[in-house]
């Protein structure tokens, strides 16, 4: 390919760093505009020899590139660049994070997992099942054949005692807490801290107080929470989010005292338990008291947050509370994505769909890891064992806003550990790594330039 190589200009000092420049100047190029996707990018023989550097250099300049998604390296058709949106360096966000190049989003599932083809067996055969009075959307708790599975299968893989009557099927983690707020009205609610944002600020949307309680190694710190006036409480029993620990047996004893001791309810949230790797299965806390305990499980790690498909399992106390509310609200949940949804659960395919994607994320777990004891050694990485995220803590002194930043503009999406913390103030300086969408050759290419960005802080 030699003779035939196109030329490209690139401007490079040869006293320092060359294969640094040759990345900075092609992902600059490709981010500008300036090589348009689909370029054929000169051979690396023939740009070595241009710029006056070892064939080696641009080999492994090429490489970082391929790996980061500017470039792509065909057989036969030597190394192209790829379609890369322009100007990616705004600092991640939700919708940002469409231009990333290596995004670390935390909590996100792989939509390329997504069980197709068991979605579509399941949904033609829900079709040819559902009767009239189905397709009526009769039952505001949830379409009876789904709560028969979901009991079955909550009791087999989590421990929950579940009766098919005491479950409401709603549409995801967030809508079984709005449902849960509306019908404690006169409850003060606590909350984990750090935590996921969502229950305390619906709860502040509704100028509603809410107890921070602190989490340590053990999981909410129940003696803590005893000093609140809180009589419910929201909590990641199995995978504390964003910490990742699992909550004590002492400490799941002391809460579901609690409970009873204020006559009150714990609101857990199992978001993704089936996603654990090098530790025993953490049964659910409900199974220990439930009557205190709200159960809520959602889809949106198993299968995809779009789905917008969860369930709560509740107390005898409240299930009629609820179905009034949601009677006089959104109705019921779509009966042909239930019925959808029992099938998977019935057929087995919904645990096959587990079984695989375990394997998928524990390869790309154990790879992002492995990239943060060899680029990052600087800091610690936390909360592995289970779950779609890592979180690293940094150095102290390391100021996380301009490591986020810095980062996105290299393409790599990171997010602060502050994300989860109401109180911005104590939070030691983190990150919080997703790695359900990142392969383990991007979480090596991200933690890469994240080690670079932290040591040039
Ligand atoms: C801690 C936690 N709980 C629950 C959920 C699921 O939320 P939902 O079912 O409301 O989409 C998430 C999703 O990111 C989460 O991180």
């Amino acid at each position: 390919m030699g003779t035939t190589s196109p030329d490209l200009y690139l401007a490079v000092d040869r006293g320092r760093g060359v294969r640094a420049q040759v990345e900075a100047g092609i992902r600059a190029a490709v981010r500008g505009g300036r090589l348009a996707a689909g370029t054929r990018l000169p051979s690396t023989r023939a740009l070595a020899a241009d710029l006056g550097v070892t064939r080696r250099v641009v080999v492994e300049a090429y490489d970082q590139l391929v790996a980061e998604g500017y470039l792509s390296a065909r057989q036969g058709a030597g190394t192209v660049v790829n379609a890369v949106p322009r100007g990616a360096d705004a600092a991640p966000s939700a919708d940002a994070g469409r231009r990333l190049v290596v995004d670390f989003r935390p909590g996100h599932p792989d939509p390329a997992l997504f069980p197709r083809a068991a979605w579509a067996r399941a949904s033609r055969a829900a079709c040819a099942g559902l009767g009239a009075a189905e397709l009526d959307g009769a039952d505001r708790r949830g379409l009876p054949a789904l709560r028969t599975a979901l009991a079955e299968y909550l009791g087999r893989v989590r421990g929950v005692d579940a009766h098919p009557d005491r479950i409401v099927v709603c549409s995801s983690f967030g809508h079984a807490v709005d449902l849960l707020v509306r019908v404690l009205p006169g409850y003060r609610f606590a909350v984990e801290e750090p935590g996921y944002p969502v229950p305390r600020n619906r709860l502040l949307r509704d100028g509603r107080r809410v107890d921070l309680v602190a989490v340590d190694g053990e999981g909410l710190i129940v003696d803590a929470l005893r000093r609140t006036t809180a009589r419910a409480v929201v909590v990641t029993p199995a995978h504390q989010s964003p910490t990742g620990v699992a909550m004590s047996p002492p400490r799941r004893s002391a809460l579901v005292a609690w409970a009873r001791d204020v006559d009150g309810y714990v609101v857990e949230d199992d978001f993704d338990a089936e996603f654990r790797y090098d530790r025993r299965p953490v049964g659910a806390l409900q199974g220990l008291a439930p009557e205190r305990v709200v159960y809520c499980g959602t889809t949106a790690k198993t299968l995809a947050s779009g789905l917008r498909l969860g369930w709560a399992v509740l107390p005898a106390a409240l299930v009629d509370e609820v179905v009034a509310l949601r009677a006089d609200t959104d109705g019921a949940t779509s009966t042909v994505l239930q019925a959808t949804f029992a099938q998977l659960l019935r057929s087995g395919d919904l645990d096959r769909h587990l079984r695989r994607s375990r394997r998928v994320y524990r390869a790309r777990r154990d790879a992002v890891v492995a990239a943060v004891h060899r680029w990052l050694p600087q800091a610690t990485v936390g909360g592995i064992a289970a779950g779609l995220n890592v979180v690293l803590t940094l150095p102290d002194g390391t100021d996380e806003q301009a490591v986020v930043a810095r980062a996105a503009e290299r393409g790599i999406g990171v997010y602060p550990h502050r994300w989860f913390t109401a109180d911005p103030g104590c939070a030691r300086p983190g990150l919080v790594l997703g790695y359900g969408t990142v392969t383990p050759e991007q979480a090596g290419q991200g933690v890469r330039v994240l080690g670079e960005v932290v040591a040039a802080r």
